[in-house]
């Protein structure tokens, strides 16, 4: 059996990822230090795929914890998505997001260089593209300046591991830039379990929906887009996860050492606005919004071009706007206080 090694594995796409990879044959280890996340949705996972996961609360920073773990248990590949990734509150802290994300990363490639092991999916994002870029971005696109020190620590980590795979020939990584992740798993057990008031548009939607938030503030409705709101590429979540099996498939049967960028968005742009009207359409519940002022960072619009995904992974998305909208209320309905 392949075993492989989650890093964040309780997180939201995380979980998602780990119940794909059991229902796909793969003996999966999660190290979490729950910083974000409820074991809960382990358990769930468990449950949903019939099978065990093995789980160490561990910080990715602690060498030595994570040495015992690659000692321990026969790891043939790393999921790489612990993380902070509060793109504000990386504003706020930025030595905790560098920290985390980029010395935290640094760690674990010395911990897998150590152990013999050489194929890493990482967590990127459409942030590394930064403003300079025009949409549709495609990987062929330089590296953008990424507003947000959240943004920055991935465009960092990106760097570091191509320079670790030139150095390393064995070395494999496949950085993942994931554009606008949303829906959860169609069972309703797992999805997305935000701290507090959520940052981010679809969690917010679906709290106002359950009746947690009075209403949706939408961030702007002067852009030059087609209804004035900001457009992003929204992928479901179960799709996101397909791709890094996808991804890790293809790694793994590399001859040799290889470092690729792979855009995971679905190529099609939507407005907030089409959102809110999405949701209200396929959960039937009303989500009451007015109109706020723009988000300081905000660009009016992104989207992916995923064509190399498609070439060379083989990897498309299947979920449509329904299945999105239906099983983020799904979720939101049968858990609304989360995990
Ligand atoms: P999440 O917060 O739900 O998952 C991250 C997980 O990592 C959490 O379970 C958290 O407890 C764990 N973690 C954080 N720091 C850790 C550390 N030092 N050691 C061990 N565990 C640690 O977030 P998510 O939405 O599932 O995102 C997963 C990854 O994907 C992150 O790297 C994120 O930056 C990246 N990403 C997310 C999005 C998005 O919109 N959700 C978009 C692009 C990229
Ligand atoms: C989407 C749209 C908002 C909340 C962020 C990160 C990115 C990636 C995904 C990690 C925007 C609008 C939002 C609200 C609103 N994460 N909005 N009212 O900003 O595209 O991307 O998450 O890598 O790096 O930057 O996602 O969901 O916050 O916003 O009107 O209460 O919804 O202005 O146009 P974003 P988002």
């Amino acid at each position: 059996m392949t075993n492989v090694l989650v890093t964040g594995g309780a997180g939201y796409i995380g979980s998602h990822t780990v119940l794909a990879l059991l229902n796909a044959g793969y003996g999966v280890v999660v190290v979490d230090n729950l910083c974000n996340a409820s074991k809960e949705s382990l358990v769930r996972v468990e449950k949903l795929a019939g099978k065990p996961v093995t789980f160490y609360q561990a910080d990715i920073l602690d060498k030595q914890a994570m040495a015992c773990v690659f000692v321990r248990e026969n790891i043939d590949a790393v999921i790489h998505f612990a993380g902070l990734k509060a793109v504000g509150e990386s504003v706020q802290k930025p030595l905790a997001y560098y920290k985390n994300n980029v010395q935290g990363t640094v760690a674990l490639a010395e911990v897998m260089l150590e152990h013999g092991v050489n194929s890493l999916v990482f967590s990127s994002s459409a942030t590394v593209y930064g403003e300079a870029n025009e949409p549709p971005y495609v990987e062929t696109q330089p590296l953008g300046n990424p507003a947000s020190p959240y943004g920055q620590t991935k465009a960092m980590v990106e760097k570091i591991l191509m320079d670790v795979a030139r150095a390393n020939p064995e070395f494999k990584v496949a950085n993942l830039r994931y554009f606008n992740p949303i829906g959860a798993d169609v069972s309703g057990d797992i999805g997305e379990d935000p701290n507090g008031i959520p940052n981010n548009l679809m969690p917010f939607v679906a709290q106002v929906a359950v009746g947690k938030r009075d209403k949706l503030a939408v961030f702007g409705d002067d852009y030059p887009t087609k209804d004035g709101t900001c457009q992003r590429d929204y992928i479901h979540v179960t799709d996101l996860a397909d791709g890094h099996l996808d991804a890790l498939a293809w790694l793994l049967k590399q001859p040799s050492g290889c470092a690729e960028a792979f855009n995971l968005g679905t190529g099609e742009p939507l407005s907030v606005l089409e959102i809110v009207k999405g949701f209200e359409q396929y959960s039937g519940q009303p989500v009451p919004y007015e109109i706020a002022p723009r988000r300081e960072g905000d660009l009016a619009a992104f989207w992916a071009d995923a064509s190399k995904a498609k070439q060379v992974l083989g990897w498309t998305t299947n979920k449509s706007l329904q299945d999105m909208m239906v099983d983020t209320w799904r979720w939101q309905s049968q858990n609304p206080d989360g995990y």
